[in-house]
């Protein structure tokens, strides 16, 4: 890492050359891991060509020229999208639309079951609040945000030194253009800040979205699993004002047209092919130490899992007995589903690759390097803060697992601060506003809400914390409430019996016959509401007993962790190095491949529509291939979409694998061959792999792709909105 390794004294050179023996064995970061800035991507480069990619650096990304940077964006504010036309038309996963298909959708017009497509420009849909980042330019300003700082001041005063920096870069970037924003980021905890700016669109349309039974075929049964057949995608397009910028929704908006945009390949996707994936992966956490890694494999995970496999049941019952209920809790069902599962796979990896371990022997060797340098101590240090901490983070996942999971309680408390605020102002306009923001927030959870499922997931989560958080880490409130009541069951009956927010027309009632008392009598009656109250309790409780000694504790380890990240950065200075994942666009090579997830068994890289047909099943909610897709598959009638499969006969291809490192945010990302063309769309990772947000095994780890070409033959044969394809543009 140039910039960062300050030079090494005789002693721990010495100490360097002996452990390098061991730690080389598996220290190396093996080719297909690793997250790369693309502004430094001409250090990889060369390893990249040499696995078959054939643009240069500046293709990937330059700020002289359009490269294809700018074809790939941040979707909303955890999905990757790109573009492929020249008039704003984008793609990315039917899972990461699925907020703004649901929103849309009602019994009369249930776009999740049935699919959208707009047949003209004047279809498609408004999303209100979402947006559409593109980067503009990242830039290393480790100098110029810490100018001012030296070696000895105090942490405190380096905060405030990085955090006014920052703002005068980030005030300069966003005064540079319309609709700009930026941030300013630590990589490797510190040790580097880099400025990301961008261009953020905010009138972006629903244009074709397939029915659920395509785009998420498979449903959470096949989640975060190979081999997969979800047609995970869906399309929007951005629209710009007049002048091509940004510009809040407007009829007069006008598709936006993109500095570049890819160019399909219709070449298709062979085993041992290279692949570059470009997008946004979130978080992951590579070089924590192995207590961390124990918290999660040993006790987070379990425990959340635990506490979402109640919740997931109790949704699960009710979805599957009405079809109004499905619609109203598919999207928060596939979110709570989706890290339930993802925490499974993650635990098991951690387990089974011996990380805790491996860790601990590493740190051994670190500590034995570090001993009589400046990194000495550091693991014995983060060791026992670690220990201080875990009551606290044990308590913060339960809170967000249980109290804030209660969905009446959380729109009591957003309404009841709202009130406040609208009371509190002395301008009319912004009074106004705020009403009209309490009457959205009203009708956004009135019609997602069914007070049964609310009702019983309480009793089940409230019931496991009281078995679970140890006597004083409770809520004083919380208990109180149990001693009460005598079980959660009785206090659910109370709360959600007595609370005028269970249903929309109390709300209504209770607000009018309150504001004719006066204004402070209003503030009361919803205060003293129970559902808000709850909210409350637990919020105080969270907010004084527990958030600042998190905070605290965090903090210190972070400062830590900066050091040990520039000690582990001496200690292998063989080792290639990437920043963890922080929702900035990343690079990630690798090539198409299979794996063995097992003794015995071997997964091939790539899916057919065979296994769509193989797993059909009518009386399967997750199976049931919709019937045009059947008969299609009777007929053969694939048109340009056909391929030869193994057996030689025709069929269509679906999804493909691939080792590219890859993270939650990198849905949607472009997954990109060797002549920088689109070949498929990133969706997935494998169960056996989850764990690579914290430890990558090649021999494991497999992001999963659509292939672009079913995209296409969804569009063309199954939509019948074949007029989009004339707008992109195909390669061999
Ligand atoms: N596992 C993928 C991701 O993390 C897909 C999620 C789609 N949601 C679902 N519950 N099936 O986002
Ligand atoms: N499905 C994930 C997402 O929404 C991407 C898969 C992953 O976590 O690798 O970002």
């Amino acid at each position: 890492m140039k910039g960062i390794l300050t030079t090494l004294n005789g002693a721990a050179i010495a100490a360097t050359v002996a452990s390098w023996l061991f730690s080389s064995i598996f220290s190396i970061a093996r080719a297909d891991e690793g997250m790369w800035l693309p502004v430094l991507v001409q250090e990889r480069i060369g390893d990249m060509q040499e696995k078959g990619f054939r643009l240069d650096a500046e293709d990937i990304y330059s700020i002289n020229r359009a490269s294809l940077k700018d074809a790939v964006v941040l979707f909303g504010r955890g999905c990757t999208g790109e573009l492929i036309s020249g008039e704003g038309l984008l793609l990315t996963n039917h899972h990461c639309g699925y907020s703004q298909i649901q929103k849309h959708s009602s019994v009369e017009h249930d776009y999740l079951r049935d699919g959208f497509w707009a047949m003209s420009r004047s279809e498609e849909l408004p999303n209100e609040g979402l947006t559409v980042s593109f980067l503009d330019r990242m830039e290393d300003v480790t100098d110029a945000v810490l100018a001012g700082y030296s070696e000895g001041m105090g942490e405190t005063q380096r905060d405030s030194i990085v955090k006014a920096n920052s703002r005068i870069l980030i005030d300069k970037a966003v005064s540079q253009g319309k609709g700009m924003e930026a941030d300013v980021e630590a990589l490797y905890y510190g040790n580097q800040y880099f400025l990301f700016v961008y261009r953020v669109f905010r009138d972006i349309r629903l244009v074709g979205a397939p029915p659920s039974s395509i785009g998420k075929f498979g449903g959470d049964t096949d989640n975060w699993m190979w081999p997969r057949h979800t047609g995970d995608f869906s399309i929007f397009r951005i629209y710009a004002g007049k002048d091509n910028n940004p510009a809040d929704y407007s009829e007069d908006n006008v598709p936006y047209t993109p500095k570049k945009y890819f160019s399909i390949s219709l070449g298709g996707v062979n085993e041992g092919d290279f692949t570059f994936v470009y997008g946004y992966p979130g978080r992951t956490q590579e070089y924590i130490m192995s207590e961390g890694v124990r918290y999660i494999s040993e006790i987070s995970d379990p425990h959340k899992i635990a506490l979402r496999s109640l919740r997931l049941d109790i949704q699960d019952r009710y979805m599957s007995r009405s079809q109004a209920v499905r619609i109203q809790y598919s999207s928060k069902n596939a979110g709570v589903a989706n890290s339930w599962k993802k925490w499974q796979g993650e635990m098991r990896g951690i387990r089974k690759m011996g990380t805790v371990e491996k860790k601990q022997e590493y740190e051994k060797r670190f500590a034995g390097w570090a001993d009589g340098t400046r990194y000495a101590g550091i693991v014995q240090k983060l060791d026992s803060l670690y220990r201080l901490l875990e009551p606290y983070s044990y308590a913060a996942d339960y809170y967000n697992e249980t109290a804030r999971t209660v969905e009446l309680s959380r729109f009591a408390t957003a309404y009841t601060g709202l009130r406040n605020k609208a009371i509190l102002t002395s301008s009319e306009d912004r009074a106004d506003s705020i009403r009209a923001e309490m009457a959205g927030l009203a009708e956004t959870f009135y019609k997602d809400y069914y007070l049964p499922i609310d009702r019983e997931s309480f009793i089940a989560v409230m019931d496991m914390f009281d078995r679970n958080v140890p006597a004083g880490f409770k809520p004083e409130y919380f208990v109180r409430s149990m001693d009460k009541y005598g079980s959660a069951a009785v206090w659910a009956d109370s709360l959600f019996g007595n609370s005028v927010f269970a249903d929309s027309t109390a709300l209504a009632g209770a607000i009018a016959a309150a504001s004719a008392e006066g204004p402070d009598t209003d503030i009361t009656v919803l205060a003293d509401d129970p559902a808000a109250e709850f909210g409350r309790a637990f919020e105080e409780w969270y907010m004084e007993g527990i958030l600042p000694v998190r905070r605290r504790l965090s903090r210190e380890i972070t400062l830590l962790y900066r050091d040990y990240m520039k000690g582990q950065m001496e200690f292998e200075p063989e080792k290639d190095f990437y920043p963890d994942a922080n929702l900035t666009l990343r690079v990630a090579y690798g090539s198409v491949q299979g794996y063995s997830p097992a003794d015995g068994t071997y997964y091939l890289s790539s899916s057919t529509l065979e296994g769509i047909m193989q797993k059909d099943n009518p009386e399967i909610f997750d199976y049931d291939v919709p019937e045009r897709l059947r008969e299609i598959y009777r007929t053969k009638d694939y048109g340009r979409w056909a391929i030869t499969g193994a057996d030689g006969k025709k069929t269509v291809p679906v999804c493909f694998i691939a080792t590219n490192h890859t993270s939650g945010g990198n849905s949607g990302s472009p997954v990109i061959n060797a002549d920088g063309n689109l070949i498929g769309i990133n969706f997935d990772r494998v169960w056996e792999g989850t764990m690579s947000d914290i430890v990558f095994d090649p021999d494991l780890c497999r992001n999963i792709a659509l292939d672009i070409r079913y995209v296409l033959f969804i569009i063309d044969k199954v939509a019948g909105a074949s007029h989009l394809l004339d707008e992109m543009s195909f390669s061999e």
